[in-house]
């Protein structure tokens, strides 16, 4: 492509069924918020589309564990992620969701066009159902025993404990989770997009031409194709997604990862509901996805397979995907509890968004995985973002204030200024665009800083402070000079550090200026980023280690004493309901509940704050030790204890009726 006329810029849409990490960030809303911010900076035609898959078997587990619908886990992940993304300044132009109407016609739409071309592939396979459920199972919905390590826990596509990747039929003795049944086999028959074909009439070459892309995503990309790819159901048995629109199909659904790409396509017409079309089927517009690595076969061949199939669209120029980032040593694990949520690292550190942006782009995992520790966050944030740029940010306005009161000093011409090579720091800049042009968002923020070094240089070499004594001509021109470089500094940074960049501004009263002239009054200096303390890292690493101290095995916990029958019915234990749950301010670990207990309804503080959003266990039922005494906790009254099973990695489950049971009922 010559030069493009517009871009369409997409990040992969994260699954609605737990909050953000900073591997999200890090892995693909980052970098493709810079991107943009830097295209839209140049004055270019940019759409930065984004929102929530909200489909897909995942959601319906969730869902089922906490007792609500799959539309109540999405509706309230949504929000959640929508309020984290604006708080870090994630620039969407729109950031919609799957389970929306517009969605649900454009996929329906896109599968009905397939289908009728007769693109697809029918076939008849064996799946497992669930005879009193009288549904499909999903690979999810099936355990049973490994065939390669015997744990008896392995899920129909995989074992957890081995990592074996499986098929439902090789599990031992499988078992439904819906009824704990053993599932039988029945004929279904689903649509299959036959990517054998599509390879030899279309992906061997188009991949074929994309060799320029990064060779972690080229080498996955050809890897891929050499196996050969296989016909894959673009159809499901399951009752939540997007319906077939085909009677033959009635009750299955769009295959989730056939659904979502088509998201982008979705948010786009819901941005551009006019002219839609030219972000996505005009040879002038350059459409590049932001995705994780998890995410390469998905982006770079079945979603351009389905695309060439439809007609009309174009291709992704690029697929800048990022490998993985770690944190303190070790995969982020969601089911651990091993990860940095967004909506906790703001709540810790408000208004520091910028810090985070900073750290995660200078460990970005763009060529092989990256590893996040809170020690190297805090020596960043210290020695870089507050040694380097706070300082002189400082140092310049507060000199301007004490030696001209804020005022800008006039200077003949600050670009050809001898004490400063200002063709070096345009050169600087120029730089940070390549490498911006071509993804390396990691080396062009490490570009950024030398900026700021520069600074620091002249400062360095001048010595204002001396110099105000003998020539404080000389010194109004240092400064001058000085503002100059905040101001291109600031102007450059934005992509990066947009909050910074609009403080900077601020300080220089400049927010509507591209240089300063003489005599302009500057506004107030501030101090732009406060130190971090070694006890807010302690603090957070604690926290870390607490969360996933794995408890010792139960069979490693000797039996208690033994007691009598008098003293277990000594023990009030009753089903109660979950009216209410809210977190106890200031405490961590504790959530405040009320329980109808059908005696009464009750205040309860449990510890379970790190285990459950008080939103989701609502109408949850309960078992609860009714006649413990009262204890105060925080200044509330607790009435009563919550039951809780452990888990052999250390997560709580609520110790539950199998059946719904009226509130009060006693277990005995
Ligand atoms: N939800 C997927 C994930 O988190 C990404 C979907 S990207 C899209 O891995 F292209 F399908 F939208
Ligand atoms: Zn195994």
């Amino acid at each position: 492509m010559t030069e493009p006329k517009r871009y369409t810029i997409t990040a992969a849409l994260p699954y609605a069924n737990g909050p953000l990490h900073i591997g999200h960030l890090a892995g693909c809303f980052l970098p493709a918020d810079i991107y943009v911010r830097y295209l839209r900076a140049k004055g270019q035609e940019v759409i930065f589309v984004c929102g929530t898959d909200e489909h897909g078997v995942p959601i319906t587990i969730k869902a089922k564990s906490e007792g609500k619908t799959p539309q109540e886990v999405v509706d309230f992940y949504h929000r959640q992620m929508a309020d984290a993304f604006k708080t870090f300044g994630i620039s969407f132009d729109i950031f919609s969701r799957t389970s929306n109407k517009v969605h649900h016609e454009t996929a329906s739409d896109f599968f009905k066009v397939l289908y009728d071309k007769g693109v697809f592939k029918e076939d008849i396979t064996e799946q497992y159902y669930d005879e009193d459920a009288k549904q499909f199972l999903a690979d999810r919905y099936i355990t049973g025993t490994c065939p390669r390590c015997s744990f008896d826990k392995a899920y129909g596509d995989q074992c957890e404990n081995c990592g074996s990747t499986l098929n439902p039929s090789d599990l031992i003795n499988p078992r439904s989770t819906l009824s704990g049944n053993k599932p039988v086999l029945r004929e279904t028959k689903n649509w299959y997009l036959p990517l054998d074909k599509i390879q030899a009439e279309f992906l061997n070459d188009f991949i074929e031409s994309k060799k320029h892309w990064r060779s972690t995503v080229y080498g996955q990309c050809k890897s891929w194709l050499n196996e050969g790819l296989k016909p894959r159901a673009m159809t499901r048995d399951l009752d939540w997604g997007v319906p077939v629109p085909i009677t033959e199909a009635v009750g299955k659904v769009l295959y989730v990862w056939f659904d979502a790409p088509i998201g982008y396509i979705s948010a786009t017409k819901e941005l551009k509901r006019a002219d839609w079309e030219k972000w996505w089927m005009d040879e002038e517009t350059k459409l590049v996805h932001f995705i994780g690595k998890d995410n390469i076969v998905f982006h770079c061949i079945i979603f351009p397979a389905m695309m060439h199939e439809y007609g009309g669209y174009i291709m992704p120029t690029d697929v800048p995907a990022n490998e993985f980032l770690n944190l303190e040593g070790q995969k982020i694990s969601t089911s651990r509890n091993h990860a940095i949520w967004l909506h906790e690292y703001l709540a810790d550190f408000p208004d520091r968004q910028d810090e985070l942006r900073y750290v995660l782009s200078s460990i970005a995992p763009e060529t092989k995985d990256s590893d996040f520790t809170w020690k190297d966050y805090q020596a960043r944030v210290n020695n870089e973002l507050g040694a380097i740029l706070g300082n002189l940010v400082n140092r310049i306005l507060v000199l301007s204030q004490k030696y001209f009161n804020g005022i800008v000093q006039p200077h003949a011409d600050y670009k050809r200024d001898p004490r400063f090579d200002w063709k070096e720091l345009e050169r600087t800049i120029n730089i940070i665009e390549q490498l911006t042009e071509n993804y390396q968002f990691r080396e062009a923020q490490n570009e950024l800083m030398n900026i700021a070094r520069m600074g620091n240089k002249l400062l360095a070499e001048t010595e204002p402070w001396h110099l105000i004594k003998t020539d404080e001509k000389a010194v109004g021109e240092i400064l001058n000079l000085s503002l100059q470089l905040l101001m291109q500094f600031a102007k450059t940074a934005e992509p990066f550090l947009p909050n910074t960049a609009a403080r900077i501004l601020k300080m220089l009263n400049a927010e509507a200026l591209d240089e300063l002239p003489a005599n302009h009054q500057l506004g107030e200096p501030a101090i732009l980023f406060k130190k971090i303390e070694d006890e807010e890292i302690d603090k957070q690493l604690k926290k870390l280690n607490s969360s996933k101290e794995a408890p010792p095995h139960a069979s490693l916990v000797p039996q208690k004493e033994e007691i009598t029958y008098e003293d277990f019915a000594r023990m009030d234990i009753r089903v109660g309901t979950i009216l209410e749950a809210v977190k106890v301010p200031k405490a961590d670990k504790l959530l405040q509940l009320t329980i109808d207990t059908g005696l009464d309804k009750r205040t309860v503080v449990s510890g379970i704050a790190e285990y459950f959003n008080p939103n989701l266990i609502v109408g949850k039922q309960v078992c609860i030790l009714a006649n413990l005494a009262p204890r105060k906790l925080r200044g509330i009254v607790s009435q009563g204890m919550i039951l809780m099973a452990e888990t052999p990695d250390g997560n709580l489950e609520f110790v539950s009726p199998v059946a719904a049971i009226l509130a009060g009922a006693i277990v005995k």
